[in-house]
């Protein structure tokens, strides 16, 4: 138990970090080219705020949330996403009287109790972008095109996307009536949560992961049609904007999320490559949740991907991250006044933005050699009572073999000017 980490929960360890920084920083910098800018939210919440969010009827929310209560026995949860957090925010904050829309990402952790398996943890990382106040289709179109471009950069290929729309609550009661009248014969051969779902929020039932509840969808009715006019509009028109824009996508009519708060447009980034956890990003239109929240009528789209996923794929499509070069330069020294002079330098080169790196461990020097070479040094210089008395010593570049004579006072600036690219130094 005390040796190792919980079910579904994982370590990143600092041979893979660079992988997590890679497409961390492509995601910054793509979300801010888009014109979105950082939001950071708490790890837990009300419990309230993602029953009514996400919605009471949610797998996540009956079966899959870390709910606890505070020791003044307030009940909190650990975020299952980021969505109601981010819309409670924008509510609290008074973000409505802010230049709109207004644009948000997010790189969280969130933690659902789920059946783990290659792809599915129960503490998984997402990237996210929630975009509040246009209700046009561009704003969809704005949300779909960052992702595209985002893989894109990445490198990622075959990634499919598929649309839907799930209409309006209007719409969504019409549809209701006629997937109970579908149901209604199916009824005791779905499951004991689907039972329930029936009459609060039949719509749940089409995203049950129980294999025998899916075996009795085979033929359902597509809520896609019976939408109204409006919310058929403006499905076609986000899908002239993508055509537009040359990025490909499937209508998918079985899409319906497993969230609650979506109306109209919703999507998925789909791999072939990962297995039966295939989607690696999902997302949607949410234009009632401000107001379900609390907060005044404020239209919404966003979405989520899982970064785990995403780096599952990379990996599936052989796709190259570069590797982090080990330290710049690594002191040797022999003797205790070249220790002192290697304490000196170390630090100045530290203090130029160079990394470095030097014995801590009291080696003899032939182990020190043998630990920059391990770590993968780009120079080593060594240093010993000839080179105090001298202040010359010599350079090695561990890559090539080649030495050169240099005086120590000037190792700093050969550093950097090696470091700003003049590799001939
Ligand atoms: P979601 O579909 O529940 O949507 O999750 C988004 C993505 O998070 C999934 O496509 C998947 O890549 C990843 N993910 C979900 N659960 C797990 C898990 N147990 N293990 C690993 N990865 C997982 C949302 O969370 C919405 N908040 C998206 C959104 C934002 N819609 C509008 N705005």
């Amino acid at each position: 138990m005390l040796t190792s980490a919980p079910k579904g929960t994982k370590d990143i360890l600092p041979d893979e970090i660079y992988k997590w920084y890679y497409v961390e920083e492509k995601f910054r910098e793509m979300a801010e080219r888009f014109g979105f800018r950082e939001i950071r939210i708490p790890v837990f919440e009300h419990t309230e705020l993602f029953q009514r969010g996400v919605g009471d009827t949610t797998d996540i929310v009956q079966k899959e949330m870390y709910t606890f209560n505070d020791k003044a026995g307030r009940s909190l949860t650990l975020r299952p996403e980021g969505t109601a957090g981010v819309v409670r925010s924008y509510i609290q904050n008074g973000m409505s009287s802010w230049p709109q829309p207004v644009k948000l990402f997010y790189n969280i952790t969130a933690y659902r109790y789920e059946n783990v398996q290659k792809g599915r943890y129960r503490e998984f990382h997402q990237f996210g972008a929630e975009l509040f106040g246009a209700a046009d289709p561009g704003a969809d179109a704005e949300i779909i095109s960052f992702l595209h471009l985002y893989f894109m950069e990445l490198g990622i290929k075959n990634l499919k996307l598929n649309i839907n729309s799930i209409g309006c609550p209007a719409c969504r009661e019409k549809y209701n009536r006629i997937l109970k009248d579908f149901l209604r014969t199916k009824l005791d051969r779905l499951c004991e949560t689907c039972r329930d779902r029936f009459n609060r929020n039949p719509m749940r039932i089409l995203d049950c992961k129980v294999e025998t509840c899916q075996n009795e969808l085979t033929d359902v009715p597509a809520l896609l049609d019976y939408i109204c006019d409006d919310c058929r509009e403006h499905f076609e028109k986000l899908k002239e904007k993508l055509a537009i824009m040359e990025i490909p996508y499937s209508v998918d009519k079985r899409i319906v999320r497993g969230l609650d708060y979506y109306t109209r447009t919703v999507f998925e980034f789909v791999s072939e490559n990962i297995g039966s956890q295939g989607t690696v990003c999902g997302g949607g239109r949410y234009d009632g949740l401000v107001e379900a929240c609390g907060g005044n009528p404020t239209p919404g789209i966003g979405f989520a991907l899982g970064v785990e996923r995403l780096l599952l794929e990379m990996e599936s499509q052989n796709i190259e991250i570069p590797k982090p070069e080990g330290p710049d330069i690594f002191i040797g020294y022999i003797g205790e006044k070249a220790q002192r002079l290697a304490e000196i330098i170390t630090l100045k080169l530290r203090a130029a933005g160079i990394r470095c790196e030097k014995d801590i461990m009291g080696r003899s020097v032939k182990a020190q050699m043998k630990y920059a070479n391990k770590i993968n040094a780009r120079f080593v210089v060594i240093l010993g009572d000839d080179e105090v008395e001298s202040g010359k010593a010599e350079l090695k570049n561990m890559a090539t073999g080649e030495t050169k004579d240099v005086h120590i006072d000037t190792i700093v600036d050969r550093l950097l000017k090696y470091k700003q690219g003049n590799k001939n130094e």
